[in-house]
């Protein structure tokens, strides 16, 4: 019988070390790209996508992610009060009414694949997607990186992660993968990897944070003993997966800003800043102002 994917996971309890001290009360995904904060991003790309219970999970500072998908009573009724009907109407569009939130905390940031774990009350016996907030991806075509993984797992029924190429230099940033292409875009996962160094990475195919999983990942995660980094690692309860179900790889269409780095973050807020209906053309000739181009 074909399932149908309607939950998507949020990891959102890491450190943010990268940024600190900016991270230090605030969590990573609540640093915005120009106007937005990353968390958003996700959210609306997943409920584009046809998601309909967001499972946030969450750890210490992590309030502002609960009250920034809330609703705003005071702060909509002075902007009411002032006739900005706009950005009332932007407030409330936030969430639909078909979409719930579920928060669960989690109690120590033991790593990705304890996060994921964490959802699976709520989960139960159904396919997922997971997103990471600070992979931001902008779409290239007319569907976004969750649309185009959730279209092939409808197709497939497998679990499939988001792969693109990184520089043979970065591999121990991501986990790895090798693959049997079945085409340009998709392959059949050999194996992952959490984090190698360039010389033992099996290839440059890195995957990136938006990621189908069918619920057996679970029994995976269960159990699972630490790895790289003395995290307990999504990428390992992947390897488990592999060894009793055919696991997908897919080069996604659209561009990945890495916004867990500040140079990624950096980019990102500029090319957002240049496409900005409201600031862009004044940005660009900011720019071309201040570099002499
Ligand atoms: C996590 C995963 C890694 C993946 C990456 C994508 O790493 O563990 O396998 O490639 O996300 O962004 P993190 O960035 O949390 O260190």
């Amino acid at each position: 019988m074909q399932q149908k994917i309607t939950k998507a996971v949020f990891p959102v309890a890491g450190l943010g070390t990268r940024f600190l001290p900016a991270t230090k009360a605030n969590p990573k995904e609540m640093l915005s790209i120009v106007d937005k904060p990353l968390i958003q991003y996700a959210v609306e790309e997943a409920i584009d996508a046809g998601i309909e219970t967001l499972i946030f999970i969450t750890g210490r500072n992590k309030h502002c992610i609960q009250d920034h998908f809330d609703k705003a009573y005071e702060l909509e009724t002075e902007l009411e009060k002032k006739g900005k009907v706009e950005q009332v109407n932007e407030l409330k569009s936030l969430l639909p009414t078909h979409v719930s939130c579920v928060f669960i905390r989690q109690s120590e940031a033991l790593g990705l694949g304890h996060a994921v774990n964490c959802a699976k009350p709520i989960i139960g016996n159904e396919p997922f997607v997971v997103l990471l907030a600070d992979d931001l991806v902008r779409n290239k075509g007319n569907k976004s990186c969750t649309q185009q993984l959730i279209e092939l797992f409808n197709k497939q029924q497998a679990s499939i992660l988001a792969v693109e190429p990184v520089a043979k230099k970065e591999t121990d940033k991501y986990g790895i993968v090798s693959i049997n292409p079945q085409n340009d875009v998709i392959g059949n996962l050999v194996s992952i990897v959490e984090k190698p160094k360039p010389e033992n990475a099996p290839s440059n195919l890195a995957v990136i944070g938006r990621y189908v999983f069918t619920p057996s990942i679970f029994k995976h995660l269960d159990n699972l003993a630490k790895g790289a980094g003395g995290e307990i690692q999504l990428t390992d309860a992947i390897a488990k997966l592999l060894q009793e179900e055919d696991i997908l790889s897919y080069k996604f269409e659209g561009k990945r800003y890495d916004c867990g780095s500040k140079l990624g973050y950096l980019i990102a807020n500029v090319e957002y800043a240049l496409l900005h209906p409201e600031i862009g053309s004044d940005f660009l000739h900011y720019l071309k102002k201040e570099l002499n181009l």
